[in-house]
């Protein structure tokens, strides 16, 4: 069987797409793009048989590339997922998907011409053993019937916005960096799409920097069923790099913070609750494509396929929004 031709475009995060595609057996890695030419040292050494080039525009067509994953910053996103996909191109995007409304649904009427493509998004935080335990005993009831979930994507990097790349974007944002990944793992948890959201925010943190914010947001959302959530990105927070995420069922809590993982099952403040011996993060940024390319090949699903990306990139626009125009907005279908 011919192997799939992998292309990566961007080399930071996208170091790790390519790791992930070069260790499947029906993979290789056919195309490296990066814009800045000191990466092809790194290209050429890790890949030695894959082309490089610095114009993104010559991996995509390249027949020997069969998926995209694009890894490029996020105002570049949707312009190389469009342009793949019309050559006939599987793409793994980076999240967020894109940065506009307008441009996702652009992507999903192109998809939609093209009944063959296959398109996910990194949205990793499904890949958490913790999560995944949670989602387990989410669905064999344990918890009883969920009525709130709560996430807080703290991103304890401060820097990284008011010095790198995603503080020079004209208008970055937090939510659509960072709570993205919340919102999708409250989706996934809740299991019904979302329908109302109020968002608010601040930009205490970065005061006195060129980001011109907020850098904080906090969204209250409301799911299909009447489940509510609450996703915040923190991206001044001080406070490491962590994920808080507490789900609130009515047999049962599962609270997850820098403490511990703790399941409550009793009211009773003299009963503690059992703490969860789960591993939080051990899972690599490219762990989702080996599943990828197995629905490429017809042999299985995707952990996070195409529907699951649109719903939670269109639960974020309306957080972005509701952030901008400070009312309660309902979730826009794309
Ligand atoms: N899923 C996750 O948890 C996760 C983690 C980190 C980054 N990301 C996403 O990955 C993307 C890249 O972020 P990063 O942290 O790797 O940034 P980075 O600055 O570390 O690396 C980006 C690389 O892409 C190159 N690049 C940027 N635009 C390009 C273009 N149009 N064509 C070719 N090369 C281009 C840059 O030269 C750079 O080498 C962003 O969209 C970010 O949101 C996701």
């Amino acid at each position: 069987m011919k192997k799939i031709g992998a292309g990566i475009i961007g080399l930071g995060v996208g170091r790790q797409h390519a790791l992930a595609f070069a260790a499947h057996p029906d993979c290789r890695v056919a195309h490296l793009c990066d814009s800045d030419p000191a990466q092809r040292a790194w290209a050429e050494k890790q890949h030695p048989d894959a082309k490089f080039s610095t114009d993104a525009r010559d991996l995509i067509g390249d027949p020997a590339v069969d998926v995209v994953a694009v890894a490029s910053y996020d105002d570049d996103h949707a312009g190389q997922i469009l342009a793949a996909l019309k050559a006939g191109q599987h793409v793994f995007a980076e999240k967020p998907l894109c940065t506009r409304a307008e441009d996702a649904a652009a992507i999903r009427a192109e998809l939609a011409r093209h009944p063959e493509l296959r398109l996910s998004s990194n949205l990793i935080l499904r890949r958490y053993p913790v999560f995944r335990e949670l989602q387990s005993r989410l669905r064999a009831g344990e918890l009883g019937e969920v009525y709130a979930l709560e996430g807080d994507y703290n991103y304890g990097r401060l820097h990284k916005l008011t010095e790198g790349w995603r503080g020079r974007s004209a208008d970055y944002s937090v939510i659509l960096g960072g709570g993205v990944h919340i919102a999708d793992l409250l989706l996934w948890l809740v299991g019904a799409p979302a329908e109302e959201v109020y968002s608010l925010g601040n930009a205490f943190a970065s005061r006195g920097s060129a980001f011109p914010g907020p850098d904080y947001a906090c969204s209250l959302v409301r799911f299909r069923g009447g489940a509510v959530g609450k996703v915040s990105a923190n991206f001044g927070c001080v406070h490491p790099h962590f994920h808080n995420v507490s789900v609130y069922g009515t047999r049962a809590t599962f609270t997850h913070g820098p403490a511990g993982t703790f399941l409550h099952t009793s009211r009773d403040p003299a009963v503690a609750p059992p703490r969860l011996d789960l591993h939080y993060a051990g899972c690599a940024n490219g762990d989702l494509i080996a599943d990828f390319i197995e629905e490429i090949l017809g042999r299985g699903r995707a952990e996070v396929n195409a529907e699951d990306v649109f719903r939670c990139m269109e639960l974020c626009f309306a957080m972005e929004k509701s952030l901008r125009s400070r009312v309660p907005l309902a979730v826009t279908r794309l």
